[in-house]
C-alpha cells in the first residue's frame, strides 16, 4: 500500500463535498443523498454534470472553475486518486465541485430520477475482452443505470484512448437508435468538433496525458441518451 495513502483517506473526512458511504448508508435503502444533492449539498437549484470513473478529478475541477453556474461531481472507487480532485477543489473554495467515492454499480442508489442533466466518461477502464462485458461502464447494463437518473435526451460524452471501446460504444449508440452529437477517432486533429464547446475537449485528464505523450490518438464520442430500458444484451450485432 502506497505510504500516503491511509493520510489521504483520513483527510477525505474533512472536506464538506466529499461522501464516503458506508455500507449500511445505501444496502438497505437508497442513500440519503439521492434526490438531495442540490438541496443539501450544493444548496441551489443549478443542474449537475458527472465524470464517471473520476481518477484525480481533471475534469470535475476544470469545468466546476470554468461554469459557476452548473454543479459537478466526480466518482470513484479509489479514494486516494479522488483525493487529489476533492483536495483542489477544496482549497480553491469551489463550492460547485463535489466527489462521491463508490462503485459506479451501485449508483442508482445516489441519484434520483431525472436528478442529473450531463455525464462525462473520462477514460474507463476498456474492459475490451468481452464486448458484452458487465463491467464496460458505456455497455447496455450501464447506460440502462445511467436512464434512471438522466434527464431524457442527456447528454453522454465518452473519452478514451482506446478505439475497440469507442467502436463499439457507437455501434451500441447506432443499434439503440441515439442520437449521436460528435464522434472522432482523431480529437486533437485540428479538425473542428461539431456541436461541442471546443474549450471543454481541450482539459486533458491524468491518463490522457499520459496517451498523448505515447502519441496515442484519443478517440471522442458524445450521444443523447433516451429514456427507454434496453434489455441487458443491448447490443444488435450486424447479421443477427
Ligand atoms: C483508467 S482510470 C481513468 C481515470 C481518469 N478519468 C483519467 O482519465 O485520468 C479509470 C478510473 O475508473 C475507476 N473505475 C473503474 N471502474 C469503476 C467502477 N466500477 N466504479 C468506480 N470507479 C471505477 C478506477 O478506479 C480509475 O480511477
Amino acid at each position: 500500500m502506497g505510504r500516503n495513502k491511509p493520510i489521504r483517506w483520513a483527510e477525505l473526512e474533512t472536506f464538506d463535498r466529499v461522501i464516503q458511504p458506508q455500507f449500511k448508508d445505501f444496502y438497505f435503502n437508497d442513500h440519503p443523498i439521492k434526490g438531495n444533492w442540490n438541496k443539501q449539498l450544493f444548496q441551489n437549484e443549478n443542474p449537475i454534470v458527472l465524470e464517471l470513473g473520476c481518477g484525480r478529478g481533471e475534469y470535475t475541477v476544470s469545468l466546476a472553475s470554468k461554469f459557476p453556474e452548473l454543479n459537478f461531481i466526480g466518482i470513484d472507487i479509489k479514494g486516494a486518486r479522488l483525493w487529489r480532485g476533492a483536495k483542489t477543489a477544496n482549497e480553491k473554495k469551489f463550492l460547485n465541485a463535489a466527489f462521491l467515492r463508490t462503485r459506479i454499480e451501485i449508483i442508482r442508489s445516489f441519484f434520483a430520477d431525472n436528478e442529473v442533466d450531463e455525464i462525462w466518461i473520462t477514460f474507463p477502464d476498456p474492459q475490451t475482452k468481452n464486448r458484452r462485458n458487465k463491467k464496460r461502464l458505456t455497455g447496455p447494463i450501464f447506460l440502462n443505470f445511467y436512464r434512471t437518473f438522466l434527464k431524457t435526451n442527456g447528454i453522454i460524452h465518452l473519452k478514451t484512448d482506446n478505439y475497440d471501446l469507442y467502436k463499439d460504444t457507437l455501434d451500441l449508440v447506432k443499434d439503440n437508435g441515439l442520437e449521436i452529437i460528435s464522434s472522432t477517432t482523431d480529437l486533437y486533429s485540428g479538425v473542428e468538433i461539431n456541436g461541442v464547446d471546443n474549450e471543454l475537449l481541450s482539459i486533458k485528464t491524468h491518463y490522457e496525458n499520459q496517451f498523448l505523450e505515447k502519441g496515442m490518438k484519443i478517440n471522442y464520442l458524445s450521444f443523447r441518451l433516451d429514456k427507454a430500458i434496453k434489455s441487458e444484451n443491448g447490443y444488435q450485432e450486424s447479421g443477427q
